[in-house]
């Protein structure tokens, strides 16, 4: 048993979309968010710039002593996972799109045409493709960036006609063309545009890797008994700048549940 927090970071509010299932499958356990909302969004970035950011994010979770890093950002799990495993070696640092990509291999067969949408430097890392084609070389993998995508989530442009164009601009013809099936919301924002994509293309299935991720956080915990029990913690967020949609969205996870959200700088 180990009641210390959960570590939890993204470039902005995008993680937070795991926190619902979280809450339902692990309600014992509780969080420290970090949400670098000041430097979002990071897909565009180059990949030494995420790697310092994600680093000095993590450094700062660990120095409030959290039991395990869950990085749930695709864009950081595609480029700086093994940079942070090795810099805690010995706490457990889990990324987002391996869970993915079981779910994919799992739910997926020949038949399916699996469509992969993220950030650029999500897509640009092939990481998706080689996770998944790693495992079974027959599956139909296809690629799209959405860099749009993150900036207007985070202004809360969600259910409207702007969001919708822009979905359609990425979508009609790579959905269409590839003849796809399945997408995977290969960022962690995209589940706040779920309801436009299903809307937009009736019948498409879709895997979301903020669901996945829980079931090998549960794993980790009873393989290395670090699963809480009756902890007097209490979950705090963090963002580097306290944007209202940040702030919004965390009252509306939590409606009946006190958190504390707070301002952190980071100093470069
Ligand atoms: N939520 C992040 C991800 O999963 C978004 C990255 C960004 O800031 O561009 O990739």
């Amino acid at each position: 048993m180990d009641n210390r927090p959960i570590g939890f970071f993204d470039s902005g509010l995008g993680g937070l979309t795991c926190m619902p299932y979280l809450m339902r499958e692990l309600p014992e356990e509780k969080i420290i968010y970090f949400g670098d909302t000041a430097r979002t969004p990071y897909g565009s970035k180059a990949t030494d710039t995420i790697r310092k950011f994600s680093i000095q994010i993590a450094d700062f979770l660990v120095e409030n002593d959290v039991k395990m890093i869950v990085i749930a950002c695709n864009t950081v799990s595609a480029v700086a996972l093994f940079d942070i495993r090795e810099r805690f070696p010995n706490i457990p640092v889990i990324g987002i799109i391996k869970p993915a990509a079981e779910k994919v291999i799992q739910a997926c067969s020949a038949e399916n045409r699996i469509g992969i949408i993220g950030t650029k430097a999500t897509i640009l890392s092939g990481v998706y493709d080689q996770l998944i084609k790693g495992q079974n070389s027959e599956l139909n993998v296809f690629s799209m960036a959405c860099p749009a995508f993150v900036p207007l989530i985070e202004e809360g442009i969600l259910n409207n006609e702007i969001m919708d164009l822009t979905i359609k601009h990425y979508l009609n013809d790579f959905l269409l063309e590839n003849r796809i099936d399945t997408v995977v919301l290969g960022c962690t924002h995209y589940p706040l545009i779920r309801e436009n994509i299903e809307r937009l293309y009736p019948g498409i299935k879709i895997i979301d890797p903020s669901q996945e991720i829980i079931s090998t956080i549960k794993d980790v915990l009873a393989e290395r008994d670090l699963g809480a029990k009756d902890s007097t913690f209490g979950s705090t967020f963090y963002a580097s700048d306290l944007s209202e949609n940040f702030t919004n969205m965390i009252d509306r996870i939590f409606e009946n549940t006190e958190v504390s959200i707070q301002f952190k700088n980071l100093e470069f």
